[in-house]
């Protein structure tokens, strides 16, 4: 379809131009150098129209369109000769896998690549906490396949979910593999990408905002402060049959910020291993639950009241858990907000009056 914008404000025309620029890549110019560069090639190997358009719609669908778009010319070219070489399309061709972090919820913290993937799929394999509107932006024909697991469902298991990804991708198929945050944090798309690599299918790796980092900047949490915390160590709280695996006294130290994934089930014993570790009762603690969506709540703390906060506010999954003096930060960004929110703060006179514009869950709500 075609987007005018002929006749509309002028506000609104430029609005979709701006759209419509960011949300091309850059590097899509590359693509059409490539194809001039083969063109004559191309002519000479298919005499006819259509059989050149088939070859053409095949780079692109296939990853040598990927790594083009990724600035690996010499691989794309090299399989570009080879096809050409053969006479003939990749009837074998083997699909590609896309590994792609969606973020912790907020369908706008979704990066530009994870969708241009999302919508070029021909199967989306997708977790629980997926947003609809995120997977709603796949092709009406994608087929789509859900492995995530809610209470009482059957779960697929780890190892049936990376057979499935080698079986799509065998079929020809180039499957977008959407998971929560980051694939590669608390996500296992680390033994995902050692299976496609054991069976040599061709895959990249998508970054997502973690929950951690998402769910922090919304809350107003600095995740590192140069008063408050040098480092930052995210652990995972699901804490299996024992607690010796976490070095507990490096999570007691001070000057340091730690997140805890998955904290809720064990959370009692989580609390009480940093209490025995040294950590001040004290010590300022935030719960974030179902971060960056507009139902996220912040619960601010301490360690040792983590608990009793958790059972008493009835803290639902998924949530975070956020340890460190930057806590506090929140408290003064709080308050910031309520006086602009409330109109209760002064604008110099040297400063332009023009409307605020808020965006995203920044109002303060728990
Ligand atoms: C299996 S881990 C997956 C983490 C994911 N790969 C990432 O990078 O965020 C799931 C855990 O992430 C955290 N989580 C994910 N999304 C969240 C959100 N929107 N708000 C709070 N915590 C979230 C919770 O601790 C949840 O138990």
């Amino acid at each position: 379809y075609t987007v005018s914008v002929a006749g509309a404000p002028e506000p609104v025309a430029r609005y979709i131009r701006e759209k419509l620029e960011v949300t091309v890549p850059a590097s899509q110019g590359a693509l059409v150098t490539f194809a001039l560069q083969y063109q004559d090639a191309v002519q000479q190997v298919f005499p006819q129209k259509a059989e050149q358009d088939a070859f053409w719609q095949e780079v692109l669908d296939d990853h040598i369109g990927e790594l083009v778009l990724r600035g690996e010319m010499d691989a794309a070219a090299q399989l570009v000769k080879e096809m050409l070489k053969r006479n003939r399309s990749q009837l074998d061709k083997v699909g590609e896998v896309y590994l792609v972090g969606a973020g912790p919820g907020d369908p706008d913290l979704l990066t530009f690549k994870a969708l241009r993937l999302i919508q070029k799929c021909d199967t989306l394999v997708y977790d629980r906490l997926i947003a609809e509107q995120i997977i709603s932006r796949a092709r009406p024909d994608v087929e789509k396949i859900y492995v995530g697991k809610a209470p009482g469902d059957h779960m697929k298991t780890q190892a049936e979910i990376n057979s499935l990804l080698v079986k799509l991708a065998r079929q020809g198929k180039n499957v977008c593999r959407l998971k929560g945050g980051d694939p590669f944090i608390f996500g296992r798309g680390g033994e995902e990408m050692q299976e496609l690599m054991d069976n040599q299918i061709p895959f990249q790796v998508v970054p997502g905002i973690t929950a951690a980092t998402g769910c922090a900047s919304y809350a107003g949490i600095p995740l590192t402060h140069r008063d408050y915390a040098q480092s930052v160590r995210f652990v995972t709280g699901h804490l299996k049959d024992d607690t010796a695996d976490i070095e507990w006294s490096d999570l007691a130290r001070p000057h340091q910020t730690v997140v805890f994934y998955m904290a809720m089930g064990q959370l009692g014993l989580t609390v009480s291993k940093l209490l025995e570790h040294g950590v001040p009762e004290t010590r300022p603690a935030a719960i974030v639950s179902s971060g960056t969506l507009t139902k996220q709540k912040v619960y601010v703390t301490t360690v040792s009241e983590l608990q009793e906060v958790a059972l008493k506010r009835n803290v639902k999954p998924p949530s975070i858990i956020i340890i460190g003096d930057v806590v506090g930060v929140r408290e003064q960004q709080k308050a910031h907000l309520q006086r602009i929110f409330s109109g209760e703060f002064s604008v110099p006179a040297d400063v332009q009056a023009r409307p605020i514009v808020h965006s995203g869950h920044a109002v303060p709500e728990a």
